[in-house]
C-alpha cells in the first residue's frame, strides 16, 4: 500500500482528495493519509474552483499538519502530491526528491523552463518517479478524441479548435493567480492544458503563433495557433468571462467525413451520411485516474509513458515560445 500525502490544501488538492476516495474505494494500493498547509484555516474551509464537483470538504476525516516536516516524519510516506501555488512547484518538488519521495506535482510543472530543466535533472539523479498532473492525459473526454484521431473512423483530421474559459480565478492563496510573475497568466495556467493535449494528440507543430490581451491582469485571455502541414489547428485561453458566467471546455473536431464536438459534458459526432449522435464513453474522475496511474507506476505495474516529466517541460516551454510570439505582435515561430 502506497501512503501518500498532500502538500498544499487549497482549490485543486480537493479534487484531489476526492480522486483518492475513489481509488480507496476501488481498493487500489494507494491511501490517502495526511494533508499539510501552511494555513489551517484551509482544513475548514468549503472552496469552489471552477472544476467544481470536489464534493464536501472532508480535511477532518485525515490527519493535518501546518509544518512539511513534521508530516514527513510522522507519516513516513511514499508520495507527495503537490499542490502548492505555481512558483512553489520548483523548490518544494526539488527538495522533496532529494530527500527520496516519490512527486506527483501539479500543472503547470514549473514556473518557467529553466526550473523544467533543472528539475527533470533532479529527479533522474535522485532515482525517485516525477509526474506532472497534465490531467487532460486521462480525462475521458479527450482520449475519446485520441481514439478517434488515431483509430480515423471518419478520416483524418482537418481542422481542431480547443476552448478552456472562465472568470478570473478567486479562490486562490494570496492572490497568486492574478500576479503574472508566480502565475504566468492564464496561458500558463489554464491554456497549458489545451497546448498540452493538441501536442498529446498531433505531436509537435512545426511552428507556433499567440496574440494575447491584458484586460484583468497580465495574459487574461491567449488565442493561438498551432502550425502542422496537414491541418489547422487553434486554442483560445480565457480569463476575462464575467464573473457570473460558468467555467466551459470545448472543442470543435472535423474529420473528412465527420464533425466532433465536446460541450457540456457530451461528445457528439455528426456524421457526413447519417443522423448525429452523442458519444458513449465512460467518463470516471481524472484526477482519479492520474493519481491510480501514477501508483502503478511507482509499483513497477506499467512504465509512466503516457505522461513524461520530459513533456510536461516541453509544454511549459511551448506556452513560453507562445508568449514570446505574443510579445513579437503573434509572429510564427518555430518551436
Ligand atoms: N489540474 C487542474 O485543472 C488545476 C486546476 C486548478 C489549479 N491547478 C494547479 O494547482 C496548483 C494549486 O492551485 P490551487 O487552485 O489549488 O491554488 P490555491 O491557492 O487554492 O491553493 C494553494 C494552497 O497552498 C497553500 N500553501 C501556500 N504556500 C504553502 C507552503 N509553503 N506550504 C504549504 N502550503 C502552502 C495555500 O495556503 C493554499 O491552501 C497550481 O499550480 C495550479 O495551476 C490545476
Amino acid at each position: 500500500m502506497l501512503k501518500v500525502c498532500i502538500l498544499g490544501y487549497g482549490g485543486i488538492a480537493r479534487a484531489h482528495r476526492k480522486g483518492y476516495e475513489i481509488l480507496e474505494n476501488a481498493g487500489a494500493p494507494v491511501e490517502l493519509v495526511a494533508l499539510c498547509d501552511i494555513d489551517p484555516k484551509q482544513f475548514e474551509k468549503e472552496i469552489a474552483i471552477n472544476q467544481g464537483a470536489a464534493g464536501e470538504n472532508r480535511a477532518k476525516v485525515l490527519r493535518t499538519y501546518t509544518d512539511l516536516e513534521e508530516m514527513l516524519q510522522k507519516e513516513q510516506p511514499d508520495i507527495i502530491d503537490i499542490c502548492l501555488p505555481t512558483y512553489l512547484h520548483f523548490e518544494y518538488a526539488s527538495m522533496l526528491l532529494k530527500k527520496g519521495y516519490h512527486v506527483q506535482c501539479e500543472k503547470p510543472m514549473c514556473r518557467n523552463s529553466k526550473e523544467c530543466e533543472q528539475l527533470l535533472k533532479i529527479a533522474e539523479e535522485s532515482g525517485k518517479q516525477l509526474m506532472v498532473g497534465m490531467c487532460l492525459r486521462f480525462d475521458a473526454f479527450y482520449l475519446a478524441l485520441k481514439k478517434l484521431i488515431d483509430e480515423a473512423p471518419f478520416g483524418k483530421v482537418q481542422t481542431a479548435h480547443f476552448e478552456r474559459l472562465s472568470s478570473l480565478p478567486r479562490w486562490g492563496f494570496d492572490g497568486w493567480f492574478h500576479d503574472y510573475e508566480r502565475a504566468g497568466g492564464v496561458a500558463l495556467d489554464m491554456h497549458i492544458h489545451d497546448v498540452d493535449i493538441i501536442r498529446f494528440l498531433f505531436g509537435e507543430p512545426e511552428k507556433v503563433s499567440a496574440r494575447t490581451i491584458d484586460s484583468k491582469v497580465k495574459c487574461t485571455t491567449i488565442n493561438s495557433s498551432f502550425v502542422y502541414p496537414d491541418k489547422l489547428v487553434s486554442a483560445i485561453g480565457d480569463w476575462g468571462q464575467s464573473n457570473n458566467s460558468k467555467f466551459k471546455s470545448y472543442y470543435h473536431v472535423n474529420f473528412e467525413h465527420a464533425t466532433v464536438i465536446m460541450e457540456g459534458g457530451v461528445i457528439t459526432v455528426y456524421p457526413d451520411e447519417e443522423e448525429p449522435y452523442a458519444l458513449d464513453i465512460e467518463t470516471g474522475s481524472h484526477m482519479a485516474e492520474e493519481s491510480g496511474f501514477f501508483a502503478r507506476c511507482i509499483l513497477g505495474e506499467q512504465e509512466n509513458l503516457k505522461n513524461k516529466p520530459c513533456d510536461a517541460a516541453k509544454t511549459v516551454a511551448m506556452v513560453e515560445r507562445l508568449m514570446e510570439s505574443a510579445e513579437q505582435g503573434g509572429a510564427y515561430l518555430e518551436v
